[in-house]
């Protein structure tokens, strides 16, 4: 494995129990994710992005392979340890958003570097940079319920890539915005990876591969096909 791999699966494997049957979300997937790139990953709905990104994140395990991901071999790693990996290194971006309603957005941006212990003003300053780069100046002080759906998805883009995470992982997204903004926020996660980000996000949207360094097409849980993307598409 060269040292600049960011993420390096090798036969994961993932199941859901349901009732009494078990589910397979994902077989025997393996790809390694150079550091820096950006990678797309696609596939029908139900075919295992949004359970790959939560594998990457920590956020589940992996019932079978091993994963590695920013140098831990997370397939092995204490609860503790991966909130440690999380909180320090990795954003989120979850396909629901995910904030939190009783708290502004300003106050959701910064709430990751609040939780490393970054002082209340830094991580102020942090937030409100964060939020001007999605385009959500002037809103900081909007709880989520009195801003757009679309305005949700880039607050929660926003507190994904606050401070300086090493790797940030976006599921759909651009699902709740129209083209324009999807296209800025494309651009967003693009200038993160020319900055050495990783980036790992999902996508239904085909004019958001032409962002992509890598396309990683998923079918019923397999990986199906992993290439660079085509050059000229843009
Ligand atoms: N918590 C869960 N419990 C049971 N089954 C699950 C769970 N999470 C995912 N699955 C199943 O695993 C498979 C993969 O789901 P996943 O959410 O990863 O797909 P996806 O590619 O993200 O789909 P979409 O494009 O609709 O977001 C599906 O069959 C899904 O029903
Ligand atoms: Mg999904």
């Amino acid at each position: 494995m060269g040292e600049n791999v960011a993420i390096a699966a090798t036969g994961v494997g993932k199941a859901f129990p349901v009732g009494k049957q078990s589910v397979t979300a994902l077989r025997d997937v393996s790809l390694a994710l150079p550091a820096g790139t950006l990678t797309a990953l696609t596939g029908p709905s139900g075919s295992g992005k949004s359970t790959l990104l939560h594998l990457i994140a920590g956020l589940e395990r992996v019932d079978s392979g091993s994963l590695e991901v920013l140098g831990s071999q997370i397939h092995s790693c204490t609860s503790a340890e991966l909130t440690a990996l999380r909180l320090r290194e990795i954003g989120f971006v979850h396909q629901d958003f995910s904030l939190l309603a009783d708290l502004t957005l300003i106050e959701n941006v910064r709430l990751p570097l609040e939780a490393m212990g970054t002082a209340r003003s830094a991580a102020t300053a942090a937030g409100r940079e964060a939020m001007s780069r999605v385009g959500l100046e002037g809103l900081e002080q909007r709880f989520p319920a009195e801003v757009s759906g679309g305005q949700q998805q880039r607050a929660a883009i926003a507190r994904a890539i606050v401070g300086n995470r090493t790797l940030v992982l976006a599921d759909e997204p651009t699902g709740s915005l129209d083209s324009r903004t999807g296209a800025e926020i494309m651009g967003v996660l693009s200038q993160l990876r020319d900055e050495g980000v990783t980036v790992v996000l999902s996508t239904h949207n085909p004019a958001n591969l032409s962002h992509a360094d890598h396309v990683a097409v998923l079918h019923d849980g397999t990986l199906h096909s992993f290439d660079a993307a085509e050059a000229g598409t843009a």
